[in-house]
């Protein structure tokens, strides 16, 4: 039969693309899509909650004025409801105020609502008071832990539905978990509830990915079918073997490097952790030359205000120092450094995909 169902489908895409926002995934040209044209993005990491909203402007104007197209933003759970089923969505934790901010300054949003952010955040983000249920199993299908989670996901994500891109918002993608591989659990029922969770409340439509470590059985137990699998790594590592990594797990696609490491967070007792501007904005260009999605963490890191620092547990106890500042393109106090105009020059340099040269 001559007939096949994909002129039709095609047909579909492009008048569908033609007509409202569009968002989605290219696989037979290896990257996304913008109301039918090829897209890259070039995005930075901030966290509102670790920013006064009197700065959230500046810091976006800043971003932007860098070349950026795009930021990448967690969403941390507790910051949201602290005590159980009492929800707080104004002030400093207006996230709807910030991706409006967002939006008029001209950047799209990558988000990531956890529910497990990691971040270097307090406990990751989840609420404390999943604590008071003694025999729960964290980041897994428990049941106790699932009824949370549905709870906050039917809050947050009706939130969320409005700002997609293809809604007339302008969120991109959303991530599901954060580096889930890296946990020891491995529970895909897990994934799965989530994955379920959230085609229901933001639709069939939205892009939804992972972000995960980039080694064999970090991407085994982080991926799940139906969410597109993205890799994170900093400028010590060949580019090259860690795309081979994603494309392993998805053959075809964009390449996305979700996290690429600007700086470094810093643990009590540690020196102050410091990245080389040079070869961050040199790695950067490569991944942008090669056509690959960056998003860099952190842009701005800001500061963890209150006890709202995290700790990191290996062979000790490691917590995260007040200052967020890792030694990112834009420093704690929002000021541009040395990093930040070097990474400029080098995007300055880059014709990203599908869109026009940035003058700045
Ligand atoms: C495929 O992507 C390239 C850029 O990487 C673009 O120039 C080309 O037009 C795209 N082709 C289609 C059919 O979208
Ligand atoms: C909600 O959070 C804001 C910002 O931190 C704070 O100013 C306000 O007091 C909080 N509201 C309630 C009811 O706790
Ligand atoms: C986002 O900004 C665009 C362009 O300024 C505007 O058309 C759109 O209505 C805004 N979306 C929302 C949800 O505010
Ligand atoms: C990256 O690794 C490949 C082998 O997998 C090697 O050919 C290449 O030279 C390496 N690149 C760098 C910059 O070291």
């Amino acid at each position: 039969l001559l007939i096949s169902k994909e002129p039709h489908f095609k047909r579909f895409e492009i008048l569908r693309s033609a007509l409202y926002p569009y968002f989605s995934i290219d696989y037979k040209n290896n990257s996304f899509l913008k109301d039918g044209k090829p897209f890259q993005y070039i995005s930075g990491s901030i966290h509102y909650s670790r920013i006064p909203r009197y700065y959230w402007k500046d810091r976006l104007v800043k971003m932007y004025m860098t070349g950026l197209n795009a930021i990448q933003v967690y969403v941390p759970w507790n910051f949201h409801e602290a005590a159980q089923g009492v929800y707080n969505f104004t002030g400093d934790r207006d996230l709807e105020y910030f991706l409006n901010l967002a939006n008029q300054t001209g950047l799209l949003v990558i988000l990531r609502p956890g529910p497990y952010i990691c971040a270097e955040w307090e406990m990751g983000g989840l609420p404390a008071w999943l604590l008071q249920k003694p025999n729960i199993i964290l980041r897994s299908a428990d049941t106790d832990y699932l009824e949370a989670v549905n709870s906050w996901l039917a809050v947050l994500l009706p939130k969320i539905k409005p700002w997609l891109y293809i809604n007339g918002g302008n969120i991109i993608t959303v991530q599901v978990e954060n580096e889930y591989g890296s946990y020891y659990a491995c529970d895909y029922n897990y994934m799965r509830h989530l994955r379920t969770m959230f085609r229901f409340f933001l639709g069939e439509d939205v892009v939804l990915f992972t972000t995960d470590g980039n080694t064999d059985k970090e991407m085994t137990c982080g991926t799940l079918d139906g969410l597109y699998a993205t890799v994170d790594f900093g400028a010590d590592n060949n580019i090259s073997d860690a795309f081979k990594r994603q494309r392993r797990f998805e053959p075809r696609g964009p390449l996305v490097n979700s996290e690429f490491y600007t700086g470094w967070l810093d643990h009590w007792g540690d020196q102050h952790a410091v990245v080389d501007a040079q070869k961050v904005s040199r790695v950067l260009g490569e991944m942008l030359t090669m056509g690959a999605n960056v998003n860099m963490y952190m842009f701005e890191g800001g500061t963890n205000f209150g006890y709202w620092n995290g700790a990191d547990h290996d062979t000790r106890f490691h917590s995260v120092v007040t200052s967020y500042d890792y030694d990112a393109p834009l420093s704690e106090a929002g000021d541009p450094t040395e990093k930040l105009l070097a990474i400029r020059d080098v995007i300055k340099q880059v014709q990203l995909i599908g869109q026009p040269k940035v003058v700045s």
